[in-house]
C-alpha cells in the first residue's frame, strides 16, 4: 500500500471510500479481533454501557461488542464500510453504524468505552496526538478505552499501516489515561506477536 498522492491531515473520505470501492481491504478477517472475542470471555463481569467502535470497518467487532451486552455504535469514514455493516447486522442486535470522523467530530453524548482496532496505525503519524485528544473527548471521565493496536517498526515508510511502538503509545496517551495493563493477546496467524493491547482509563 502506497502514500503516493494522499493528502496530509485533510478530510481522508475519499481515500478510505475508494479502497472500499475497489474492495481493497486486506485488514478484513471476515470475523472480529482475536483480542477482543478473549477479553470480552476473561471480564464477564463488565458493568454494561456504552462502546463507541471508530474505524469500525465491516463492523465485526460492533457485533462483538453488542453480543456482549453493550450498546455498540460503529463509526467509519467510508460511506461503504457504513452501509456493509448495516446489510450484514441482524435486526435486534443493540449494534448501529454511523459515517463519521473520530478525529473531528463529536460524541454524539460521551461514551463509557471507545474500542478500537487498527485504527490508530491507519491514521496519518501527524494526526496520532488528534487522535489521543479524541479518544479523551468521546469518553465520559473514568470511561474505558480497549485498544488493538498493530506494532511495526516507527519507520515503516509505506502506510497505512504505518508503524508504531508500545513506547510511543504509552508517552502519547499517558498524560490523558491511566494504564490499567497492556498485553500480547492472540491473534491472527499473520499478525502474531504484532499486535499488542493496552486498557486504559481515562482520567
Ligand atoms: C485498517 S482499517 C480497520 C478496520 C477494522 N477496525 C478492522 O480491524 O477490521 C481502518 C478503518 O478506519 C477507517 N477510518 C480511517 N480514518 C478514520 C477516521 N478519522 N474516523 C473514522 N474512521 C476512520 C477506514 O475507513 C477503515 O475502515
Amino acid at each position: 500500500m502506497k502514500n503516493e498522492g494522499r493528502p496530509v491531515l485533510s478530510d481522508e473520505t475519499q481515500y478510505w471510500e475508494e479502497r472500499y470501492r475497489v474492495a481493497d481491504t486486506p485488514w478484513n478477517k471476515g470475523e472480529g479481533s482475536p483480542a477482543l472475542v478473549d477479553f470480552l470471555a476473561s471480564h464477564p463481569d463488565l458493568p454494561r454501557g456504552a462502546v463507541a467502535i471508530p474505524g469500525c470497518g465491516f463492523g465485526h467487532d460492533v457485533r462483538l461488542w453488542a453480543q456482549a451486552g453493550f450498546n455498540a455504535v460503529g463509526y467509519d469514514l467510508a460511506p461503504s464500510a457504513v452501509q456493509a455493516c448495516r446489510r450484514s447486522t441482524p435486526a435486534g442486535l443493540t449494534a448501529t453504524f454511523e459515517q463519521g470522523n473520530f478525529l473531528i467530530d463529536a460524541p454524539p453524548s460521551p461514551f463509557d468505552w471507545v474500542f478500537e482496532h487498527t485504527l490508530y496505525c491507519a491514521i496519518q503519524r501527524e494526526a496520532r496526538d488528534s487522535y489521543a485528544e479524541a479518544a479523551a473527548r468521546w469518553l465520559k471521565p473514568g470511561g474505558q478505552l480497549l485498544a488493538v493496536h498493530y506494532l511495526l517498526p516507527p519507520d515503516n515508510p509505506d502506510g497505512p499501516p504505518f508503524g508504531c511502538t508500545r513506547e510511543e503509545i504509552l508517552a502519547r496517551f499517558g498524560s490523558r489515561f491511566e494504564l490499567q495493563s497492556d498485553w500480547r493477546p492472540r491473534s491472527w496467524p499473520n499478525r502474531e506477536g504484532l499486535e499488542h493491547c493496552f486498557w486504559w482509563r481515562r482520567k
